[in-house]
């Protein structure tokens, strides 16, 4: 019964949004956000490739593909006031880093050492940065110890990678073909000791993110049919030490936290980066929408950020002197040349997750 009215009431919400439009307040109660770029096409030192966000303690902000589409073994740092320096660049020119988070420093040190792990996913291994001598926020990080977190050869990618505050690190990926099927995604945890298992075995998987207190992990899920994307969705999965998520059967116990298809039909805009703010909302980019979507730990979207200065909208951190700046990465929208990577800002009210653990 309670059933049957809401879906009346939803049937005629959906009609009289048709009837009224977008623009009526009680219809479209979702505030819409602009955020602002601060890396442009004509300053841009990135590639179109620029992947992967993270933050330090002292408000610099990490990404991936400074220089080209040919230099995808590089990271750079990119200061509050927008100036780009590299930072890392492997010596296999073939690496591809497309991930980057920032964790905790070693016991003893804080604000003078930072720790970066990066994904590799033509080389299916998490490498670890140690950079031991940070002494001011200006100074820019140099000559990293290079070790290598975990890696498997079975791994599809990884695409994106999730950590959590007691260094366990969860990895996304993907084999991008014309009709999806299982086995075109995967879901790896690597433990503190350093073994990568695999966890799920999925439609092709992308954006992950762990939620604040390491209870649950967000991952997202793509299908292909016939080289169109017809399905985007976010899973939740709950955390466990000791065997990475939860499982009943072997099997990994996941409940649908977001459809996209039942949101807002927008199920053929591929999920990508998805970050926590410090009170749990996930922010989601929405790769080739331009837009980041806001979600509150229920799974109900709370806001929209436009973006209209990047297209194909690939990751996302808080960063910036109080935490609160959100950072978001992609391919430059510019009509014409789209070989580069821009960056963009927007400010929240709150910290973000990374922040947060690194204070
Ligand atoms: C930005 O900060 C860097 C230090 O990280 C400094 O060298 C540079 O001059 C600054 N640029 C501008 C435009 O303020
Ligand atoms: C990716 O998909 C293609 C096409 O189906 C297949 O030939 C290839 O083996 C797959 N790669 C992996 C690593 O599964
Ligand atoms: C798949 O796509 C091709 C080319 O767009 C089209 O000709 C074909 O009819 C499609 N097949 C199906 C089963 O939809
Ligand atoms: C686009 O960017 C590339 C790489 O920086 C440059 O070589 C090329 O001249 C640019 N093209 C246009 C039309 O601006």
């Amino acid at each position: 019964m309670r059933e049957n009215i809401s879906i009346a009431l939803a049937i005629s919400w959906f009609l009289a949004g048709f009837t009224l439009g977008t623009n009526t307040p009680l219809l479209n109660p979702v505030p819409n956000q602009v955020a602002r770029l601060v890396v442009d096409p004509e300053g841009s030192q990135f590639g179109q490739l620029i992947e992967g966000a993270a933050t330090d303690s002292w408000g610099n902000f990490y990404t991936a593909n400074y220089g080209d589409d040919q230099t995808t073994n590089t990271l750079a740092m990119v200061t509050p006031n927008g100036t780009a320096h590299l930072i890392y660049r492997d010596s296999n020119s073939n690496t591809w880093l497309n991930s980057v988070r920032s964790i905790r420093p070693p016991p003893g040190h804080k604000r003078d050492h930072l720790r970066l792990l990066t994904g590799d996913v033509k080389g299916h291994r998490v490498l670890q940065l140690d950079y031991a001598t940070r002494t001011t926020e200006n100074l820019v990080p140099r000559s990293p110890v290079v070790s290598v977190r975990c890696a498997d050869p079975g791994m599809l990618q990884p695409n994106d990678l999730a950590v959590t505050s007691d260094d366990h690190v969860y990895l996304s990926g993907m084999n991008y073909t014309q009709d999806s099927i299982l086995g075109d995604g995967d879901l790896w945890w690597c433990n503190p000791q350093g073994e990568a298992r695999r966890l799920d075995i999925m439609y092709r998987t992308n954006g992950i993110e762990v939620s604040p207190g390491n209870r649950y992990l967000y991952l997202s899920e793509a299908i292909n049919r016939n080289g169109s994307v017809v399905a985007n969705r976010i899973w939740r999965y709950h955390i466990d030490p000791s065997t990475g998520v939860k499982l009943r059967n072997q099997r990994p116990i996941r409940s649908l936290f977001v459809d996209f298809e039942k949101l807002d039909q927008t199920q053929a805009a591929d999920v990508d980066g998805m970050r926590c703010d410090s009170q749990g909302n996930l922010f989601v980019t929405r790769n080739s929408l331009g837009q980041v979507v806001v979600f509150n730990p229920k799974g109900v979207l709370k806001f929209r950020i436009h973006v209209p200065t990047i297209q194909g909208v690939t990751n996302l951190e808080f960063s910036g002197p109080d935490g609160r700046v959100l950072h978001i990465v992609g391919s430059c929208r510019d009509k014409m040349n789209t070989t580069k990577g821009c960056i963009a800002r927007w400010t929240h009210d709150t910290t973000g997750l990374e922040w947060e653990l690194l204070h």
